[in-house]
């Protein structure tokens, strides 16, 4: 039974009724470190899954054929494109090494009508924008002053969307998500379809490399901090991407020691078998163009947050809880309560929740709010704030794990304390019985040790990208705060979370440098 503590404190009275109504949406969304535990050994196991097996997986566990990490030294310049949600960027990089770099980038915003039109008129779209680009900022010119080694213009493409890669310049769409649907995509190569456009359209650009926008942050973080190991968006969509020793990849072969693997992770457990999913994510999963798709992206994405908000303020009215049981024509449209407006109001810290009154009257049309429904609207709102920021590091703390146990982490001494389950002993829904080992990453049993960390030598970096992130109140603390119960006191000395802002552009310019230099030698 969950105590009335976890209610706020310092609130206006309550009634007996809403307390009761309230409780109940408190044990829907919270999630306790041993169930959090669990669901991460379940996460490292569809890891595992993921990595042996070819079809049908929750988790993708998608080879990229990136096989190096940025060392800072990179030099060069390269166009790089960003596709991935509302705006499609097209950017210049000109890497200049020693860690520096420069960029220039202009977006273009994907309309509604082209996330949903031919595929290929999405993709005429976008060589044209890049034409439009070349011309206006007068591109060529400036990469005279940082050139790289080809002759062509060579650009490195983000696309974040799942593709099942065939070589670092080639991939098959699986499947659209954040809202996507063009017909003609599922099943193409993009970078075909791509090069056919900018053919067709006259633009002389060559499509270098294809990387997922978690690889791009990766290899953009990389060249500030060399040795990243993750790279994570918590934006519109979520995903994360990590170095895995290539022997663990039993998909493929490879001469290389390490490869970058795109998990997808916003397909983690899409049967819902272990996920505490509730009736306000069963509802917006079904209302969704994909249902069943990627629940777990939609516990804890921006595309998806202030829905579920949206639902459970319905619920609470139709409990007569909130605004005197009584909605507005604008509150009861679908995806009109964006995350955005979460955002403001978990910032809103005022005694009298003003600012969260004009979110309520001017975006939403409630015109009446007592000082207790505004109460309970923040309140909401951190309960579903909170329950994605703890997911995230949960996804985070497996894909550590996976590399202290078996991965790129291995040869390093870690302090981490990771608990060791029998799986049987776990319920998801209680308290699992749970025995605790601390143990180091080279398996010795010394973790959790309180010996001092050399920072140089030990830091796992996490590059992350992502309005999720980077914007909402609180996100990478009640992150932070996570990885402490998952991982152990000592974690933060060893495991940074950064932003790696414009991720998909550097990292993409990367990735086109990494695939124009490995074309080069085999020549
Ligand atoms: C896509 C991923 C992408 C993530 C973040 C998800 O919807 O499936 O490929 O990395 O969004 O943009």
């Amino acid at each position: 039974m969950l105590s009335t503590s976890l209610l706020p404190k310092h609130h206006s009275k309550w009634s007996d009724r809403q307390r009761e109504v309230l409780q109940g949406i408190v044990k829907d969304f919270s999630l306790s470190t041993p169930q959090l535990e669990a669901l991460t050994v379940q996460f490292v196991d569809q890891m595992r899954v993921g990595l042996s097996e070819q079809q049908s997986k929750d988790l993708a566990m998608i080879p990229t054929f990136v096989t190096g990490r940025p060392d800072g030294k990179e030099r060069g310049s390269f166009l790089a494109l960003d596709l991935g949600g509302t705006n499609l960027r097209v950017c210049l990089i000109s890497l200049k090494g020693d860690h520096k770099l420069e960029s220039h980038h202009k977006a273009f915003k994907v309309s509604d009508h082209l996330q949903q039109a031919d595929v290929k008129e999405l993709m005429d779209f976008i060589a044209v924008s890049i034409n439009e680009f070349i011309t206006s900022e007068h591109i060529n010119a400036k990469i005279c002053e940082h050139p790289s080694d080809s002759e062509s213009l060579e650009l490195g493409f983000t696309f974040s969307f799942p593709v099942a890669q065939t070589a670092v310049d080639a991939g098959k769409l699986l499947r659209w998500t954040k809202g996507f649907s063009c017909p003609g995509a599922v099943g193409a190569d993009i970078v075909q379809l791509l090069q056919e456009a900018l053919d067709r359209n006259k633009v002389n650009v060559h499509v270098a490399a294809l990387v997922n926008d978690t690889v791009g942050t990766l290899l953009a973080h990389s060249y500030i901090n060399p040795g990243t190991y993750i790279g994570a968006i918590f934006g519109t969509g979520t995903n994360g991407a990590y170095v895995e020793k290539t022997h663990n990849i039993k998909t493929m072969t490879s001469d290389a020691s390490e490869m970058i693997i795109n998990i997808e992770w916003g397909n983690f457990d899409k049967e819902k078998a272990f996920l505490p999913v509730t009736i306000f994510d069963n509802k917006l999963d079904r209302e969704s163009i994909n249902p069943g798709v990627h629940v777990f992206e939609k516990m804890i994405s921006g595309m998806y947050l202030g829905e579920i908000t949206r639902n459970v303020l319905l619920h609470l009215i139709d409990q007569r809880v909130l605004f005197e049981g009584t909605s507005s024509p604008k509150l009861n449209q679908h995806w009109v309560f964006e995350t955005k407006f979460m955002s403001a109001i978990e910032e809103d810290d005022s005694a009298s929740l003003i600012p969260t009154a004009q979110i309520l009257e001017q975006e939403l049309d409630i015109k009446i709010n007592t000082q207790a429904d505004r109460e309970i609207v923040k309140f909401v709102c951190q309960l579903v704030g909170i329950r994605a920021a703890r997911l995230s590091a949960m996804a985070t703390a497996a894909v550590i794990r996976q590399g202290v146990e078996v991965g790129a982490l291995r040869e390093y001494e870690y302090p981490l304390q990771l608990s060791i389950y029998d799986k049987g002993d776990v319920d998801l829904n209680g308290q699992p019985k749970i025995e605790s080992l601390s143990i180091s990453g080279n398996g010795n049993g010394n973790g959790n040790s309180n010996r001092v960390v050399d920072p140089n030598k030990q830091t796992i970096h996490v590059g992350i990208d992502g309005s999720v992130f980077e914007h909402y109140p609180h996100f990478k603390e009640r992150m932070e705060q996570c990885l402490v119960e998952l991982l152990g006191p000592h974690v933060m000395d060893i495991v940074k979370l950064g932003i790696a802002r414009d991720g998909s552009g550097v990292g993409a310019a990367l990735a086109a440098l990494i695939a124009t230099k490995a074309a080069n030698d085999s020549r």
